[in-house]
């Protein structure tokens, strides 16, 4: 889109601009007067939010480095919020790597996870803690092995890479906040413990900072950040409040049993979305039939469920909630920290977590969230 052109102050593009964190990071830094924001989504559709602002948006495809380089052309710093299967994960991270490096982008900002480490992470865990791929979701691998193909691909110091890492990242449009009051509405609330376990909480608001620190602290280059909120914050913390709001209290949350975990299996067929066999092919495509296709391979592809190994007290199997990144998640006991982000960022997370919650309950009642279900 051509608009006139601003002062010159630094553009910075936001890959994944249509996402939850993307949009908000377009949001606060479009308020900005010190830097311009270049929001690049993958479909016209996927501006549907993006459009009532007036930006300079592009519409790439994020799986290939030659059109994503022509939309990153002028941006001095790339935010990469965007997702995939886990596949397309760990090529988006080197295909992002090529874009900034053939398109002159002098700072790439990678939206990693504390996942990388686990969601039920041993104490002492901080950016220090060797990684590995042996996770039991597909998930935290792919986000470990991305981290590890920019390591790989930064060696020639054509592009600065900073990665952050954050936990539960909430707040309007969230899908935590979002499950949370849909869960409530529907009667199969669940915890772990009475919610004991640590929730690495980091408000949505509170990563955009952290983002545009990376994006201009010089001494970040070639670091990785743990990044979260300033309150050490429990699950009850996160989810009563999300109860009481809509009327319920500690009692409607099913306790249930802590179970092995079963460790997911990663799709065999994702990998082929990524070869230029399979991007020929589906240019020839029209879209509707691509949907069904992908509709259909899903379903054969995945397997049967495991039983459940979960079950609530008085409930039925069938309205269990807790996914196995929700137990993981509970089961934590370790606050992770972000010194480092402290002391090389300069971060300090500007929105208190109860302030943030207040905000996303907001949201709940602007959203109609947390409405009894209707059959
Ligand atoms: N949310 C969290 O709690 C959290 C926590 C830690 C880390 N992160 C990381 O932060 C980043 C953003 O997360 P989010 O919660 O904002 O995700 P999100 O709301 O699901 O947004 C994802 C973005 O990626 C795009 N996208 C999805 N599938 C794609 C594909 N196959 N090819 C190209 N683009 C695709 C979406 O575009 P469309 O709108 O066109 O679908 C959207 O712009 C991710 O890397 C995530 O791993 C998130």
């Amino acid at each position: 889109m051509n608009l006139p052109s601003t002062p010159a102050v630094p553009r910075f593009a936001v890959v994944g601009a249509s996402g939850f964190i993307g949009l908000r990071t377009v949001e606060l830094l479009s308020d900005r007067t010190d830097c311009a924001v270049v929001p690049v989504v993958r479909t016209a559709a996927s501006l549907a939010v993006l459009a009532r602002q007036r930006l300079d948006w592009r519409i790439a495809g994020l799986l290939a480095p030659a059109p994503l380089a022509a939309a990153l052309r002028g941006c001095s710093v790339c935010i990469h919020a965007a997702i995939g299967d886990a596949a397309q994960i760990v090529h988006m991270a080197e295909v992002a790597y090529r874009a900034c490096a053939a398109g002159g982008v002098r700072r790439l900002v990678w939206l990693s996870s504390a996942s990388v480490h686990g969601q039920d992470c041993a104490p002492g865990t901080d950016e220090a803690s060797p990684l590995h791929d042996r996770h039991p979701l597909v998930y935290n691998n792919a986000k470990v092995r991305a981290e590890r193909r920019l390591a790989r691909l930064a060696r020639d110091r054509r592009v600065e890479v900073v990665v952050l890492r954050p936990g539960v990242v909430f707040g309007p449009r969230s899908r935590w906040i979002a499950d949370a009051a849909a869960d409530l509405a529907a009667g199969r609330a669940a915890w772990l413990d009475g919610g004991r376990g640590v929730c690495n909480s980091i408000y949505v608001d509170n990563l955009v900072e952290a983002i545009r620190l990376a994006a201009t602290v010089p001494a970040a280059a070639g670091e990785a950040f743990l990044v979260g909120d300033a309150e050490t914050v429990t699950w009850a913390d996160l989810l009563l409040p999300i109860a009481a709001h809509l009327g319920r209290n500690a009692t409607v949350f099913h306790e249930v049993a802590t179970a092995a975990i079963t460790p997911e299996r990663e799709s065999r067929f994702a990998a082929l979305t990524l070869t230029p066999a399979y991007a020929r092919l589906t240019a020839l495509v029209p879209a509707r039939a691509k949907r069904l296709a992908k509709a259909l391979a899903a379903a054969w592809a995945t397997p049967p469920p495991p039983p459940n190994p979960w079950s609530f007290r008085g409930a039925p199997a069938a309205k269990s909630r807790l996914t196995t990144e929700l137990t993981l998640l509970q089961r934590c006991r370790w606050k992770l920290p972000h010194a480092k982000a402290s002391r090389i960022l300069g971060y300090n997370p500007p929105v208190p977590f109860a302030e943030g919650l207040r905000r996303s309950l907001a949201w709940v009642d602007f959203a109609g969230l947390g409405r009894p279900p209707t059959t």
